[in-house]
């Protein structure tokens, strides 16, 4: 059974509360937070004040992924807002490792992202040292884009490499998931499965997150 982070980024704003509701009481086991700096990606999304106001009613953990520059500056303000797990882009930290043990440090456990072009081989001296990866199997920056099947091969050697070192990290997709490639995903080795408009667009989206969830 696959992990599922429904993504709040396809939610609707101004009745956030039942999409809230909606993510408690369904099958899904995280609440996924894309906070966009207009930097580092070519977007702005929201920020501290949404994922406090999230915490408030969310009864299971925030799983939040930060697309900014420099994320070391925020890991303390993420902490005191509620993140539960903080995801850090690898082509945005100059010091990958610092990072990451000032996330944990802070008692969160933490993920690196890694961008489509980015091979995962990067990683190799860190995979035992965190607890997540999270393949983008879109360019960040939007939801609703179409997946790029690079992104299997990717999860595929990133398993391989997990299963060699050891390694507790769990992988992380995100980018264009929906119930016609979950299965593949979790059969590459996915752990995590992010969705934003395959959840939030679907006429039936309790189904299609209990979907998600069995493959
Ligand atoms: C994209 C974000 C994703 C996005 C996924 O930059 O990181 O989490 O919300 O949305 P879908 O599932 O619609 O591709
Ligand atoms: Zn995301």
């Amino acid at each position: 059974m696959a992990i599922i982070s429904p993504s709040m980024l396809s939610a609707n704003f101004l009745h956030l509360q039942n999409d809230i509701d909606f993510v408690n009481n369904s099958a899904a086991d995280w609440f996924h937070l894309d906070i966009m700096d207009g930097v580092f990606v070519p977007n702005i999304s929201y920020g501290l004040p949404i994922v406090r106001a999230v915490k408030k009613t969310a009864q299971k953990p925030l799983d939040v992924h930060l697309m900014i520059e420099k994320p070391e500056r925020y890991i303390t303000d993420f902490k005191q807002a509620g993140a539960d797990i903080l995801c850090v882009h690898y082509e945005a930290c100059t010091h990958l490792h610092r990072t990451v043990q000032a996330i944990q440090q802070q008692g969160m456990k933490a993920g690196v992202a890694l961008n489509p072009h980015t091979p995962v081989e990067v990683l190799r001296d860190i995979i035992g040292d965190v607890e997540m990866v999270l393949i983008m199997s879109v360019n960040p920056g939007f939801g609703g884009q179409e997946f790029i099947p690079q992104s299997l091969q990717k999860i595929a050697r990133l398993k391989e490499m997990i299963v060699q070192t050891n390694s507790q990290a769990l992988i992380q997709v995100d980018g264009g998931v929906d119930t016609t490639n979950c299965r593949q995903l979790t059969q590459a080795g996915a752990d995590i499965l992010v969705a934003g408009n395959a959840i939030f667009c679907a006429s039936n989206p309790s189904a299609v997150v209990e979907e998600l969830k069995r493959s």
